[in-house]
């Protein structure tokens, strides 16, 4: 194809997974200041973690004893901490009297993620001093050793039988790479969407299969028996269509959609630049996350299944004359996921704020909708066999 998008081309160059990490340092548009939505559905998601390794966990050990702990697609900020804190202890609760035991906790993501604004709010080792904020905030110091791992989790990233729990939350529906019959062709859609070819729907599961059963083979070889996975992912009703349902991924897809349909209108980019652009995601259900499981072999399912109802905006209500004010954190929050991906994809800083713009000002004009938009997700607790 002759216009190749700017995506392929970093991909064929091995880098587009680096642009999928979320905005890192702590100003306003951060992941860390825009991931509050994030942190009230792992709140949600608490029991069936803690449960999970209540009931499931065996701490087998490859040598040394040390509880191994992987936090794949870690991210950045305070949440991360807030995960981490919250299966040392849940692991510590299962740990036989007598039995003292030390922790190592592995931040992975990919080396595009700030893993310096990371390090720098770990707190120092120590003592636990309790839960602070009823566990909405990491404890004052860590009982447990860190270290950040950056590379794909879709291949090897620790040495044999040497994780006993890996986590995963809100990472899994990033894909490889956008299915290379989509990327051959323009389209002015940015994802799956119910007026697409059937063909384009496949393309997508398809590349999910493979990547979470790579994701499932890699972890297989690092965890030892008795080892417990827990993953949180964007996802979509159970029994629902791929062409018809996106849950959370249609509505965003649908909102970058309008921003690049401004722009062309408006002259500011050419409808090519639109037509290249392709979100390398793809939201799963419950039946077809299982499938893949049972498939791959290497895990025993406990749960595969569906939370949904919570806002996907961390404003939920907008008075009048906050209208802009709502625009503006929808803004925040799209910067602090996309504006790397579609930072890339539109080559300079300057469209880049023309696009993001954009979203605020739709955001603003149709707050009502916008309130409507909903997060569904498929969340998943597996032993290794
Ligand atoms: C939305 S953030 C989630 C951060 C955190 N886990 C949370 O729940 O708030 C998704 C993270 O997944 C990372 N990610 C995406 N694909 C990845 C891959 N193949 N390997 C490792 N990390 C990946 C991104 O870089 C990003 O930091």
């Amino acid at each position: 194809m002759e216009m190749m998008n700017s995506l392929s081309q970093n991909k064929s160059t091995g880098v587009l997974e680096n642009l999928f990490g979320m905005k890192g340092g702590h100003e306003d548009s951060s992941y860390a200041k825009n991931s509050s939505v994030q942190l009230m559905i792992v709140e949600a998601a608490k029991p069936i973690l803690e449960r999970g390794i209540y009931e499931n966990l065996k701490l087998n050990f490859n040598g040394g004893a040390i509880v191994r702990i992987a936090d794949l697609g870690c991210g950045t900020g305070w949440n991360t901490l807030v995960v981490a804190d919250r299966i040392v202890k849940a692991v510590q609760s299962i740990v036989e009297e007598g039995n003292k035991r030390e922790f190592e906790v592995y931040f992975n993501d990919l080396a595009s993620n700030d893993f310096n604004s990371l390090l720098r709010i770990l707190p120092p080792l120590g003592h636990d001093s309790g839960d602070a904020d009823g566990g909405r905030k990491p404890v004052a110091t860590r009982s447990y050793y860190a270290a950040a791992v950056s590379g794909s989790y879709f291949k090897r990233l620790f040495p044999r039988k040497s994780l006993n729990f890996c986590h995963s939350s809100f990472s899994l529906h990033y894909l490889s790479r956008v299915p290379e019959s989509v990327e051959q062709k323009s389209s002015p859609r940015v994802y799956i969407s119910s007026d697409c070819d059937e063909a384009v729907g496949a393309a997508y599961l398809h590349q999910f299969e493979k990547d979470i059963t790579a994701f499932l083979s890699a972890r297989a070889e690092e965890m030892v028996g008795g080892g417990c996975m827990f993953t949180l992912q964007c996802g979509r009703k159970s029994g629902s269509n791929i062409m018809k349902e996106q849950g959370t991924f249609g509505d965003i897809s649908r909102h970058l959609e309008y921003a690049f349909e401004d722009l062309v209108i408006e002259g500011i980019i050419k409808k090519e630049k639109w037509e290249t652009f392709n979100m390398p995601w793809f939201a799963t259900n419950s039946e077809e996350m299982e499938s893949i499981v049972k498939k791959e072999d290497s895990f025993s399912v406990i749960t595969v299944r569906v939370l949904e109802g919570f806002p996907l905006h961390s404003i939920t209500q907008v008075k009048e004359g906050e209208e802009e004010m709502f625009g503006r954190s929808v803004e925040n929050q799209y910067r602090a996921m996309f504006e790397k991906v579609v930072g890339t994809h539109l080559g300079c800083e300057h469209l880049t704020n023309e696009f993001f713009s954009r979203i605020a000002k739709r955001a603003t004009a149709k707050f009502k909708e916008y309130l409507e938009d909903k997060v569904e997700l498929v969340v998943s607790f597996l032993v290794r066999k």
